[in-house]
């Protein structure tokens, strides 16, 4: 009875796993990362190819494997933002987070030969599949066909698609760069 009182005082006051600080950190890192890229392709930020190149890999540090083991079962829920249900769909959020560290892998090798400033191939609406066909119809399709054809500020958008989708199902609030 005592030793068990005392394991339980022990837990309270140890708090919640330090590793939901560390995911919310990783989580407003990313955030911020994706706001310079976009910056930098909105023109509102001065383009730079070595604050790009360290902005994408911010993100692909962050996602695939390193955002999985970010969520271990016995850390979700309050007063985390990370909902319980990501214990029920693990496999869906799994893929989520393998997904965007697809994209976020191919983003960070492209900002690894950008170039000195921003070039047209880079921007949206130079990939291969321009020709012919509804824009929003074509080109999701051809980004899954091969990322790699993909222009860096399309990925960057694919990123995001991926940042809202898993938040709207797993997270507690679903604001994206917002906050
Ligand atoms: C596979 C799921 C998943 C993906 C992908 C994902 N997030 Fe999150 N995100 C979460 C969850 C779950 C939380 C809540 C974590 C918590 O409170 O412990 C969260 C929290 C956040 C927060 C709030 C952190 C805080 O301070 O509490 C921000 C900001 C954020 N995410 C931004 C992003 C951005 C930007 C991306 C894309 C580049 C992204 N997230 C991709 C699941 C995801």
């Amino acid at each position: 009875m005592l030793s068990l009182a005392c394991a339980s005082a022990v837990m309270a006051a140890a708090g919640p796993d330090p590793i939901v600080a560390t995911r919310q950190s990783s989580m407003k890192e990313m955030a911020a990362a994706a706001k310079t890229i976009a910056g930098m392709f909105d023109d509102k930020l001065a383009y730079d190819a070595a604050a790009f190149k360290a902005a994408a890999e911010t993100i692909r540090a962050r996602t695939g494997p390193t955002l999985i083991a970010e969520f271990p079962s016995a850390t979700l829920g309050a007063p985390s933002g990370a909902k319980l249900q990501i214990d029920q769909a693990r496999s869906e959020f799994e893929a989520l987070a393998r997904h965007i560290g697809m994209l976020a892998t191919t983003l960070a090798a492209k900002a690894e030969r950008a170039p000195a400033s921003i070039t047209d191939d880079m921007r949206m609406g130079s990939g291969p599949a321009m020709g012919g066909g509804s824009l929003l119809g074509k080109r999701p399709a051809a980004a899954e066909a091969d990322p790699a054809k993909v222009p860096a500020e399309h990925l960057l958008h694919l990123i995001l698609q991926d940042c809202s989708s898993c938040h709207s199902k797993f997270r507690q609030k679903s604001p994206v760069i917002a906050d």
